[in-house]
């Protein structure tokens, strides 16, 4: 199997997972004890703690774990909107979002009453500076944005919207889940309120992750009980999957360039070559401001889905934007808001590479891809 999919999540680097192995069973205390055991596992928490720190350029005490990038978009957008009561507040966000940024905003509307404005997106899925400005009134709360967009790559320009969020005195919160793996985060060059991470897209373990909290920066608990993190986020701390976190974002920011150089190449080849191998396909997402390891394309009179199966009975692990239900696909609704229509928008394709990926893996790829589209399309036309 070649796996194209380092989107979806990626293979644990060994470096972290030897970190996070003693944590299991010789060091296998509660943080919150106070014999010798449990000073071990608190010791080993504030040191993740610290160095994710000073990864963000921020301090300890505004970095909250959390169970991965879903919670942690949860702890930012409910957390600070509860904080601030009055239900005539807006949030701003976008429909390009993950869902847990918009499933949660709506949730916000629907069962809290708080008001909901979509912001604008550019053609590429960028939300824009004039989008945010347009949008930011008295009443606005928040603004979430994210980094850079899991279907199509988009990398959005944070830096300008925070600082149209701080002038305009709101919140601003970006999911950095994708982008963290290849982008500077670095909390004060963003200028950002609230930032999710997720360890699971740059090698680290699944279920776990963090929220950066700017200090003043109020939020309701989300999970109430002990007063672990802040009291933000009760729970006996994930210890091993804590550790092993930390160490997956330090690995990443000091690998950034050589991870970069690795994949940029390949992928700037397999949107050349789909381009110009395969008619009747575009590409999704920003041309330059994507994410370096990131090609998602659209192909017109394609099952997307059917494409995905073709592919892995081929041995090739990749991913699409359209949720798949039974006999009644539907586009994505990254996809439906850059404006395609749905023979085009139902035939989405991404491939994302990481580590493992080889210049061969690439070649095979895209040997195989142009006859499993005629396949689909053959198909789609009987
Ligand atoms: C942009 C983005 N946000 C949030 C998430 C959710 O993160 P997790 O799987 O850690 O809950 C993902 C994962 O696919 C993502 O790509």
């Amino acid at each position: 199997m070649i796996y194209l999919d380092y989107a979806a999540t990626t293979p644990v680097d060994e470096r972290v997972l030897a970190k996070m192995m003693p944590y299991f069973r010789e060091n296998y205390g509660n943080p919150s004890s106070i014999h010798r055991l449990g000073q071990k596992a608190e010791a080993a928490v504030d040191e993740a703690r610290e160095k994710v720190a000073s990864v963000l350029g921020c301090r300890a005490d505004e970095i909250v774990f959390t169970s991965g990038g879903s919670e942690a978009d949860n702890l930012a957008l409910r957390g600070a909107m509860l904080a601030n009561k009055e239900s005539t507040k807006w949030i701003l966000t976008a429909k390009t979002e993950h869902p847990a940024v918009s499933k949660t905003a709506i949730q916000l509307e629907k069962e809290y009453g708080f008001l909901l404005e979509w912001l604008d997106v550019d053609e590429h899925g960028a939300v824009t500076v004039d989008s945010l400005a347009k949008a930011v009134c008295n009443n606005t709360t928040m603004a979430s944005v994210m980094y850079a967009n899991n279907e199509i790559g988009t990398i959005n320009p944070i830096a300008n919207l925070a600082e149209v969020a701080k002038a305009n005195n709101i919140f601003f919160h970006t999911d950095a889940v994708q982008a963290a793996a290849y982008l500077d985060v670095n909390v004060n060059k963003l200028g950002v309120d609230l930032m999710s991470l997720g360890g699971h897209k740059f090698y680290g373990p699944k279920g776990v992750g963090a929220l950066y909290v700017r200090k003043g920066t109020k939020l309701v608990p989300h999970l109430t009980g002990g007063s672990q993190e802040f009291s933000l986020r009760a729970g006996t701390h994930n210890v091993p999957y804590i550790v092993g976190f930390a160490e997956a974002l330090r690995l990443a920011v000091d690998e950034r360039e050589a991870r970069t150089a690795h994949v940029k190449p390949m992928r700037d080849h397999i949107i050349g070559t789909v381009l110009e191998t395969i008619s009747d396909s575009k590409l999704t997402g920003h041309p330059e401001q994507r994410l370096p390891n990131h090609a998602s394309f659209v192909f017109k009179d394609v099952d997307g889905n059917l494409l995905l199966q073709l592919l892995d009975a081929a041995g090739f692990a990749c991913s699409s934007g359209s949720a798949c239900k039974t006999g009644n696909p539907e586009p994505s609704e990254v996809i439906t808001a850059l404006g395609y229509s749905r023979d085009w928008a139902l035939g989405s394709l991404r491939i994302t590479l990481g580590a493992d990926t080889t210049p061969e893996h690439v070649d095979s790829f895209l040997k195989t891809l142009p006859s499993l589209i005629k396949k689909t399309r053959n198909l789609n036309h009987r």
